[in-house]
């Protein structure tokens, strides 16, 4: 690692950094000498309080018992818009930019005020009560904005379904935390095409006899059925609501909100955060690690339907005050300059996306970017999955003209915000390293004996102590919590990720460990799309594992073997393709299928992904050691037959 080039800090005449390098390696020692000094320091500073809390941290690793400011009181809606009201009432607070390019709103923080207020006295209207959930499946409007911090205001926990997953997926999301009502929208639109939100939501509430309120947004005129009982017009019903709505008073350690993410079974996991550290952490890292100052134009481009737009659109830079773009539409619609236009249009001047989106936009070649200007730009961000040096130089030079610093920022659903990333005014970059750690974030290395490795090493990624944004538990299931999160490394955070530390004590994540893939920065089990498959009455077995794609990161290459008297053709791929697509979402859609007649397992019937693995990767010289194989035969046929 050491060969690799090294830029140094970039300074921006016009603008002072929160943080230079001497300030970040003194407040880090200072972040981690004495973490609940430093902490409650941060919280005063960040977040207000309507009580002060009894302690600033109680954290077992053991038990999977994490708490923070537990007994002090506030409310996220109330710190994310009425406190800002003072002095930025008539501030942009989100600049909505349509999937069309002739769309667009500007919310400000007195509108959001009155709008959030509404949405959330038709909740209450509606029945919804402090510790109900509610799922939200939208599209990039405004409105998925006010529904979550409508939610956050009476206390209501919202568990958020992103708008590509399918009726199947939204159903067992909807039940596994019993959701009674649901926000969606009559369709979305996206790169010119519309998805039918409330056709999907009304297939998978067939399945829900709980849910007793569909509130609709209706914003595509789209066809859609209707269900007089439990569907509701949002548009007509909050004529009738005020705009003033007292925020609940909320403990520090009350839900705000599940998340699902995929892990390596087949049932997601309902990731659970609170409401004080999480705040805290969101509005702290927003800060420091884009560098924000009060005159930005911030724009993260991911969708609602991911941590990423929950922490970095809506939570952590509304609860700085910060003026924040919401994108309905996609990068190349309707062209590939789409996002370079955006920035031009509002000013954008911090803008944070994935490594897939530049992939496929470097794909598309320099001029749909160096046609723009691209001058309000200060800070570039990256996230979701390893930013592989190429593309890293790529967004560098040509999209940042070597002037914009890159944030690499690697962090998980369960992390809440950012844990390793660069600071725009500290850190020295390393193209393709998520540089070191964030204050309070204690990452350690460890080997298969959970030792702790010490300088330049490589491991698993762990983290030592507790950070405030830290997930809580797994919704209804606290020891699933403990298990894949605390019981491989006892006393330890383990991320699933693997980690290298160079010599400068710098991280670059070298990715999963499990079972689980990242397929364009989202993250898919192995073993949901296997489920998936399996239901398909010509499937007997699949097996799913990841190789290397040029634009997405993994693509997912499927083996399947099929039922007796079953023939493999084009049709039944394309057939179990779409089959994968209806189950799950479009993301889940394999890029490679190859019907097997046997997959190579060890002599008790366990699958052997590792030579899959190598199968899928064209890397069968290293096929590695074999002999612990039933029948070797089977992995030769595959070979042979491989695409
Ligand atoms: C996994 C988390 C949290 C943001 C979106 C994804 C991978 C994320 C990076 C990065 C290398 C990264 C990791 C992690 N990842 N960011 N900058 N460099 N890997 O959230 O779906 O919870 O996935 O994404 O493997 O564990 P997520």
């Amino acid at each position: 690692m050491s060969e690799v080039k090294t830029y140094p800090i970039i300074n921006n005449p016009q603008y002072e950094p929160h943080i230079d390098e001497d300030t970040y390696h003194r407040m880090y020692q200072q972040s981690v000498l004495d973490p609940d000094k430093f902490w409650s320091r941060m919280a005063h500073q960040f977040v207000d309080w309507f009580e002060p809390w009894e302690e600033v941290s109680n954290v077992d690793f053991n038990k999977a018992e994490i708490s923070w400011f537990k007994g002090g009181k506030l409310n996220v809606s109330y710190n994310c818009i009425d406190r800002h009201l003072k002095d930025k009432a008539e501030q942009t607070a989100i600049i909505w930019e349509g999937d069309n390019p002739e769309q667009q709103r500007y919310i400000s923080y007195q509108e959001l005020h009155d709008e959030v207020c509404r949405f959330a006295n038709a909740l209450k209207a509606r029945g919804v009560k402090k510790g109900d959930r509610v799922c939200i499946y939208m599209p990039m409007i405004p409105e998925v904005g006010y529904a979550m911090l409508a939610c956050a205001r009476i206390g209501a926990v919202h568990s958020v379904v992103f708008g590509g997953f399918s009726p199947e997926a939204l159903k067992t999301r909807i039940l596994d935390s019993d959701c009674q009502v649901l926000i969606t929208a009559d369709a979305g639109v996206r790169g010119g095409k519309q998805v039918p939100l409330k056709a999907n939501a009304d297939e998978a509430l067939s399945s829900c006899p709980n849910v007793h309120t569909v509130m609709v947004v209706k914003s595509q005129n789209a066809d859609i059925a209707w269900n007089e009982q439990r569907d509701v017009d949002y548009n007509e019903f909050k004529k009738d609501m005020e705009a003033e709505c007292t925020p609940e008073v909320m403990d520090a350690e009350d839900p705000l909100f599940i998340l699902y993410t995929s892990g390596s079974t087949g049932k997601p996991k309902g990731v659970l955060h609170t409401t004080g550290g999480y705040l805290l952490y969101t509005a702290m890292t927003h800060k420091y690690v884009f560098d924000y100052q009060d005159d930005d134009i911030y724009w993260c481009t991911a969708d609602a339907g991911w941590i990423t737009g929950h922490s970095y659109i809506f939570y952590g830079p509304l609860a700085n005050g910060a003026t924040t773009l919401v994108f309905e539409g996609v990068p190349n619609y309707p062209s590939t300059s789409r996002f370079w236009e955006v920035i031009d249009k509002h000013n954008v001047s911090i803008f944070y996306t994935a490594p897939t989106a530049i992939r496929a936009l470097m794909a598309a070649g320099d001029e749909a970017v160096t046609k723009t200007s691209r001058q309000s730009l200060r800070v570039l961000g990256s996230v979701g999955e390893p930013i592989n040096p190429e593309a890293w130089e790529w967004y560098f030079n040509v999209v940042g003209e070597q002037r914009r610093p890159i944030v690499d920022t690697w962090w998980q659903t369960e992390t809440g915000g950012i844990m390793i990333s660069p600071l725009p005014g500290a850190t020295p970059l390393k193209p393709g390293s998520a540089s070191r750690p964030f204050f309070g974030v204690q990452p350690a290395l460890l080997d298969v004996d959970a030792k702790e490795l010490d300088g330049a090493a490589n491991g698993s990624l762990v983290m030592k102590h507790s950070w405030p944004g830290q997930m809580r538990s797994i919704w209804g299931d606290h020891q699933r919590f403990y298990d894949t999160y605390f019981s491989q490394f006892p006393g330890y955070y383990f991320s699933g990720d693997g980690a290298e530390r160079d010599a400068d004590g710098f991280y670059w994540i070298t990715g999963r460990m499990d079972d689980v893939l990242n397929v364009s920065g989202h993250r898919m089990g192995t073993a949901e799309i296997e489920s998936a498959l399996v239901l398909h009455p010509a499937v007997a077995e699949a097996a799913v594992v990841g190789y290397p794609h040029d634009i997405k990161g993994q693509g997912i290459y499927v083996f399947v073997n099929l039922m007796q008297g079953q023939q493999g053709s084009e049709e039944l791929k394309s057939e179990l393709v779409a089959h994968v697509a209806k189950e799950i979402g479009p993301i889940a859609k394999p890029d490679k299928l190859q019907f097997a007649d046997d997959l190579p397992k060890t002599r008790s019937g366990k699958i052997m992904r590792r030579i899959l693995r190598k199968v899928a990767e064209d890397d069968v010289e290293n096929i590695g050691d074999t002999s612990t194989l039933a029948e070797p035969a089977v992995v030769a046929k595959l070979i042979r037959e491989k695409l």
